[in-house]
């Protein structure tokens, strides 16, 4: 359902006035991310990790190539992709509740279709106490879990992550990393998950991409040789920690180019 297929991507941005020059983003990234598959991409900053998340989320188009989502060409943005970005972007007027459920409420859903996982999920992030809370009643973190529950409300096949969790504190990440990890075992969407953190991206990922300097290519990929679902002990085998020397080798070539 949730197959998500590059092939032969390439995104320009054009000159953002007569004299600057375009800006090749991505060149020919050709990639298949399966169903209820979780890929991580790292890559140095600036390489177009953003970028392609935007395309698949159907927020930018290719210059070239061609994106498909189920086999299907992508039209904009649609509630099968949701996406889940670094800075929450909560409505600043409507309570937990509300901004959970705004996706279903939007496409005129019953609210008895949309309740009980509206609640299972609200439950799954810790916030049931903060329903009727405004997001400035709420730290940092917890709007990140608000943003999190409304992305999984709509229970997407496909779940879009953009650094969503670089802003948080060590611990509540630690925290996110295992919610996720356990919500996507009870719907398995497809997640593509962009990051900085190298453990982060191995203690999530099934596979990690990585990205060249730009214009971004796929230079590598990692498979993580650990089955889910997954402990923090695994941040100390020795098979991770050798996985994490090779993906940071390969992140620092690009660095050095
Ligand atoms: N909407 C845009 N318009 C013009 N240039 C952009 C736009 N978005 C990104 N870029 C440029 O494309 C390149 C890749 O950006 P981005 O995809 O955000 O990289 P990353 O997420 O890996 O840091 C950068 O040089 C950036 O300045
Ligand atoms: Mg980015």
């Amino acid at each position: 359902m949730g197959t998500i297929v590059l092939d032969a991507v390439t995104k320009i941005y054009p000159a953002a006035d007569g004299r600057s020059a375009e800006v090749v983003a991505v060149s020919d990234v050709g990639m298949t991310i399966a169903d209820g598959e979780i890929i991580c991409l790292v890559g140095p900053s600036g390489c177009g990790k953003s970028t392609v998340l935007n395309m698949i989320a159907g927020f930018e188009s290719p210059s070239s190539g061609r994106i498909t989502v189920s086999g299907k060409d992508i039209f904009g943005a649609g509630p099968d992709r949701m996406v889940v970005f670094q800075s929450p972007a909560l409505f600043g007027w409507m309570t937990v509740w509300e901004n959970i459920t705004f996706g279903p409420r939007k496409r005129g859903v019953p609210k008895a279709q949309y309740e009980d996982d509206a609640h299972r999920f609200i439950k799954a992030v810790g916030l049931e106490d903060f329903s009727a809370h405004y997001p400035y009643q709420l730290s940092g973190g917890m709007r990140q879990r608000v943003q999190i529950a409304r992305a999984l409300t709509n229970q997407p096949e496909i779940l879009l992550m953009d650094e969503p969790f670089g802003a948080l504190d060590f611990q509540t990440r630690l925290l996110m990393q295992e919610l996720l990890l356990k919500v996507w075992s009870e719907f398995k969407p497809t997640i593509l998950f962009i990051t900085h953190d190298v453990d982060e991206a191995i203690f999530l990922g099934d596979r990690v991409y990585v990205m060249s300097r730009r214009p971004g290519r796929l230079k590598e990929q990692f498979e993580v040789p650990f089955a889910k679902p997954r402990s923090i002990e695994m941040l100390t085998d020795t098979r991770f920690v050798t996985l994490k020397d090779k993906i940071l080798h390969s992140i620092r070539e690009e660095l050095a180019r």
